[in-house]
């Protein structure tokens, strides 16, 4: 029996295609062989012109995110064994293309940028010493420092597909992981920032966020979190 899989791959020259259209690939993979292998093995040996985005190749740079049989997923990390004989791969969503598999994060970045994704002390760095946190403070945000920013997240969100302007899953949970590290200052002026219409109160908690997290992460219990912050800080201003 043929072990022959079919990579069908979206593709799209905005220089030179007037429409996206998908290709089939089809090759014999090897034992363990990952969807970012096969990626690398049609680029190589069956057809040089397909572009897509990596770095690391060990799940660590988020770089190759993207559509791969149903779900966003990181090709790196993807076994292509399981995922049947046909598999679609396209691009993250919500973005422009660059070419093919390539998007233009600029948007993403952008949102990310505008909830000031650093800490803000309020005081100046003690000389002598880094700001130090107890064992049990680190641990408030142990589950949110591990996002690698690939971007599935906000690709996966209904949300996201429909308002430009939300600041999307990623961009939210980065707002909490500040917001929960006891060395920040700043949380009022970072819920004045996220806890508003295209912030944390536009998601619709539809749990796709959570559903293709590479990381295991969810993002939306930080949008929960943000939101209940944002009420109480309007709360206080009214007392
Ligand atoms: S290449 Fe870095 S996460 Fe896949």
């Amino acid at each position: 029996m043929s072990k022959e899989v079919t990579f069908k791959v979206f593709r799209f020259d905005p220089e030179k295609d007037k429409k996206p259209y998908f290709q089939k690939y089809a090759f014999e993979p090897r034992q363990g062989m990952t969807i970012l292998d096969g990626l690398f093995h049609i680029q190589r040996k069956i057809d040089g012109s397909i572009a897509f985005r990596s770095s690391c190749r060990e799940g660590v740079c988020g770089s190759c995110a993207m559509h791969i049989g149903g779900k966003y997923r990181l090709a790196c990390e993807t076994q292509i064994k399981g995922l049947g004989k046909n598999i679609t791969i396209r691009p993250l969503a919500h973005v422009p293309i660059i070419k093919d598999l390539v998007v233009d994060m600029k948007p993403f970045w952008n949102k990310y940028k505008s909830v000031k994704p650093y800490l803000m002390p309020g005081d100046p760095d003690p000389a002598s010493h880094e700001r130090i946190q107890s064992e049990d403070e680190r641990k408030k945000i142990d589950v949110l420092i591990d996002c690698i920013l690939c971007g599935a997240c906000t690709s996966s969100c209904s949300v996201t597909a429909t308002n430009e302007d939300y600041l999307g899953p990623a961009a939210l949970m980065k707002a909490n992981r500040f917001i929960r590290d006891t060395r920040d200052n700043a949380t009022d002026e970072r819920l004045r920032l996220v806890a508003t219409e295209n912030g944390a109160y536009r998601c619709h908690t539809i749990f796709s966020c959570q559903y293709v997290c590479p990381k295991d992460l969810n993002p939306q219990a930080s949008i929960q979190e943000i939101q209940e912050l944002g009420v109480k800080r309007i709360l206080k201003e009214k007392e």
